[in-house]
C-alpha cells in the first residue's frame, strides 16, 4: 500500500476529476478559459486525470497520423507550460488504454443510435466541418468513445467547455442505464446515489468553465478556434498576442463614442484583466464615451494576457528540441501506466458485472 496521503494517481483518496483535449493544433485562450484554467486550480484538491483524446483526431484525420503524433506531443507541452504538474496529475494517451475500446463498445450497446445521432454537439460538427455527406462509420462512435474516456476512470466531475455539455450527458446516460441494468441500481435511484446503492460508475457531472465561450479575434460572432484562424495561442510572443488582440472589432469611432460594455473586446476584458476595479471603471467610461479610445483598452487588455501566459512560455522553454521531446514522451510512458491500473480496474468491476469475469486479466 502506498500512504494515506499519496497523491500519486490510484493510490489517492480524493475525489476523482477527468477531462481531454483532442490534439488538433496547440492550445489557445479560449481553452484555457473554458477548461484548462480549471484543471489547474482543482489538481491539489482532486485526483485528476487529462486524456489526451488522440484516437478521436483519427475522426477527422485519419490520413495524418504524423500530424496528430505532432499535435499530441504538443498539447502535452502546453498543459505542462498551463502548470499541469505530471508527478501531482495522471496524463492519459487513450490508445495505450484498452479497456478505454472496450467500454466503447458496451455503452455503444445502451446509447441508441438516436442519443448518438441528435447530440447537438454532434450535429453542430457535422455541419460546420463540412462532413454532411461524407463522415465516416467512426465519427459518430467518438461522441460513445467520449463516455468511456469518462467512466473508465470513475470521475465525478468532469471540467468541461460549454460545447463538451451534451457529450457530458450522454455520458450519464450511458452510467445511469449500466448502473440499472447490470447492478441492481434502482430506475428511481437520485444520481449522486448510484455508486452507494452498488452500480459500478458514479453519474459524473460536467463542470463548465468560468467563460463558457470566448470568442475568437475579429468580430467576435466565431468561438476562438484554431481552424477559423482566430486564436490566441498560449504559445504566442507579447508581439503576436498585441497583434491579434488588434484585430478585434467593434465597430466604434472615436473615444467619445458611448460603446457597449458587452461587445466583443469587453468579452476579452471580463476574461482577462483580472483587477474587477479596473474592468468596472472600464465599462463605465466605456458607456459614457468618456475619452476612452479602443486601441488603449486593446493595450491593457494585451498586457493582462501577456502577464497570464509569461510563466508559461518560461515553462514551455524547457520542453524545447529533442531533449524536451524526449522528456515529454517519459511523462507520457508513467502516466500510461498509472492510467490503465485505473482503467483497467473499472473494465474488471464492469465485466463482473456484466458476467464477463472469465479471470483477471494483468497489462504487460
Ligand atoms: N471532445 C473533447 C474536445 O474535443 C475532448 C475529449 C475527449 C474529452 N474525451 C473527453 C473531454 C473526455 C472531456 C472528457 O474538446
Amino acid at each position: 500500500m502506498t500512504a494515506p496521503h499519496s497523491t500519486t494517481g490510484n493510490a489517492s483518496t480524493k475525489p476523482r476529476i477527468l477531462t481531454g483535449d483532442t490534439p488538433t493544433g496547440r492550445l489557445h485562450l479560449g481553452h484555457w478559459v473554458g477548461s484548462v484554467e480549471r484543471r489547474v486550480a482543482l489538481q491539489d484538491s482532486y485526483d485528476c486525470y487529462f486524456l489526451l483524446a488522440n484516437m478521436h483526431a483519427f475522426t477527422t484525420r485519419f490520413d495524418k497520423p504524423g500530424d496528430i503524433r505532432a499535435d499530441t506531443i504538443e498539447i502535452v507541452k502546453d498543459w505542462l507550460a498551463a502548470g499541469i504538474d505530471p508527478d501531482r496529475s495522471t496524463i492519459v494517451l487513450q490508445t495505450e488504454v484498452p479497456a478505454i475500446a472496450e467500454l466503447t463498445w458496451f455503452f455503444a450497446m445502451l446509447l441508441s443510435f438516436n442519443d448518438v445521432m441528435g447530440n447537438p454537439t454532434l450535429v453542430h460538427e457535422l455541419e460546420t466541418k463540412g462532413l454532411k455527406d461524407s463522415y465516416s462509420f467512426g465519427f459518430p462512435m467518438y461522441t460513445v468513445g467520449q463516455c468511456a474516456d469518462i467512466l473508465a476512470f470513475r470521475p465525478e466531475l468532469v471540467p468541461v467547455g460549454e460545447d463538451q455539455a451534451p457529450h457530458i450527458e450522454m455520458c450519464r446516460k450511458a452510467a445511469r442505464k449500466f448502473n440499472q441494468l447490470y447492478c441492481g441500481v434502482s430506475n428511481r435511484a437520485e444520481d449522486d446515489r448510484h455508486v452507494q446503492e452498488g452500480g459500478v460508475f458514479p453519474v459524473p457531472r460536467a463542470l463548465i468553465g468560468r467563460i463558457g465561450r470566448l470568442p475568437g479575434v475579429g468580430d467576435g460572432k466565431q468561438k476562438m478556434s484554431k481552424s477559423l484562424g482566430n486564436a490566441i495561442f498560449l504559445s504566442d510572443d507579447p508581439k503576436e498576442v498585441q497583434k491579434k488582440i488588434n484585430k478585434i472589432t467593434t465597430g466604434r469611432q472615436s473615444p467619445t463614442e458611448p460603446g457597449d460594455p458587452d461587445n466583443v473586446l469587453f468579452k476579452f476584458v471580463e476574461a482577462f484583466i483580472t483587477d474587477e476595479g479596473r474592468v468596472a471603471e472600464l465599462k463605465d467610461k466605456y458607456r459614457c464615451g468618456d475619452n476612452i479610445g479602443d486601441g488603449h483598452i486593446k493595450q491593457e487588455l494585451a498586457q493582462a494576457i501577456n502577464v497570464l501566459l509569461e510563466p508559461m512560455r518560461a515553462r514551455r522553454a524547457k520542453f524545447d528540441g529533442p531533449e524536451g521531446e524526449a522528456v515529454v514522451l517519459d511523462i507520457i510512458r508513467k502516466g500510461v501506466k498509472k492510467a490503465n491500473a485505473t482503467a483497467e480496474e473499472t473494465l474488471y468491476l464492469a465485466k463482473k458485472a456484466m458476467k464477463l469475469d472469465f479471470g483477471r486479466r494483468v497489462l504487460a
